[in-house]
């Protein structure tokens, strides 16, 4: 069994109700933050922590994500025809090595424990990535690597972890680490989505792990949990006691782009960190900020 983190699962088969009717026709995924759809991020993420093959877990209504990956030779032909090549060079850079990349169906959406599930064939014995492209990190070191790096030097199972207030604890899974702090804490529990005023801690589950593939035997039981759906986090509390748990409170800002404010900040927040638009986000920014006085 490999020892590397080389696959990275995408669960995509969410039907995005949060943000109808825009996603009616469209796949939540490939709602655009400035200019590149949000699960480009979590692939360029994974890319740059040294994944090599990409699993997409897929449902109806989602092939777009497929067509974004893929080569797309008129317009390329196009833009190569009009002299663009900073946009064809964008296009080539975002396309996977021929056969790096898969798709699998989650039939029925039953939660997602089941949809990682799913991908158990396609990533066999050796541990793998999840990334969820709701989450939508911004940092220096891209948050995959910087748990890559922890599980290089510590093994076992590493999960994305980010205080919340009180008040949002029932929205996450929660991390009990037995009041340990710093970067990286020991898992000594978990518990998806607690009901208000009953969570262990305020450490929450941000949509980042690197699991062992003893995880699919727990998934395998379909047990459910939370919302009655099968839980990724209840598969995954199975595996604490057993083999090394940790919490990393990775270095970065998260923005929770399944919610239309969190979205509506991630395309501020990325505009405001690129040299061609950061000024001119700042100064309509300010002209917004003189309307609302
Ligand atoms: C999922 C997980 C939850 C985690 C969250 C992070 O919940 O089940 O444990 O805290 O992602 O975004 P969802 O947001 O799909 O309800």
């Amino acid at each position: 069994m490999t020892n590397r983190v080389r696959k990275a699962i995408f669960p995509v088969g969410g039907m995005g109700t949060r943000f109808l009717p825009a996603t009616k026709a469209m796949p939540k995924e490939m709602l655009p933050v400035v200019d590149r759809p949000l699960i480009q991020y979590a692939v360029d993420e994974a890319r740059a922590a040294g994944i090599e093959q990409f699993i997409f877990v897929t449902g109806r209504g989602k092939s777009a994500i497929e067509d974004h990956f893929d080569r797309s030779i008129e317009l390329e032909a196009l833009l190569a025809a009009k002299g663009k090549s900073a946009e064809l060079d964008d296009i080539h850079e975002s396309l996977l090595q021929p056969g790096n990349i898969a798709y699998v169906r989650q039939q029925e959406p039953l939660g997602l424990g089941h949809a990682v599930w799913c991908a158990r064939h396609l990533v066999g014995d050796e541990p793998f990535a999840v990334l969820l492209a709701d989450d939508l990190i911004q940092a220096e070191t891209p948050c995959l690597r910087q748990m890559v790096d922890v599980f290089d030097a510590a093994g076992g199972n590493v999960i994305a972890a980010m205080e919340v207030p009180d008040e949002h604890t029932s929205r996450y899974g929660i991390i009990d680490s037995g009041g340990a702090d710093g970067r990286v804490r020991p898992v000594t529990g978990l518990v998806e989505k607690p009901a208000q005023g009953s969570a262990p801690s305020n450490l929450a589950v941000i949509g980042r792990y690197i699991l062992t593939p003893e995880v699919f035997t727990e998934l395998e039981r379909r047990e459910t949990g939370a919302g009655g759906e099968i839980q990724l986090t209840d598969a995954m509390a199975k595996l604490i006691g057993r083999q090394p748990f940790h919490g990393l409170a990775f270095e970065g800002r998260r923005f929770d782009c399944g919610d239309k404010l969190g979205f509506l900040e991630a395309n501020v927040a990325f505009a405001l960190e690129r040299d061609d638009l950061g000024p001119g986000t700042r100064e309509m920014l300010a002209r917004i900020g003189d309307l609302s006085e």
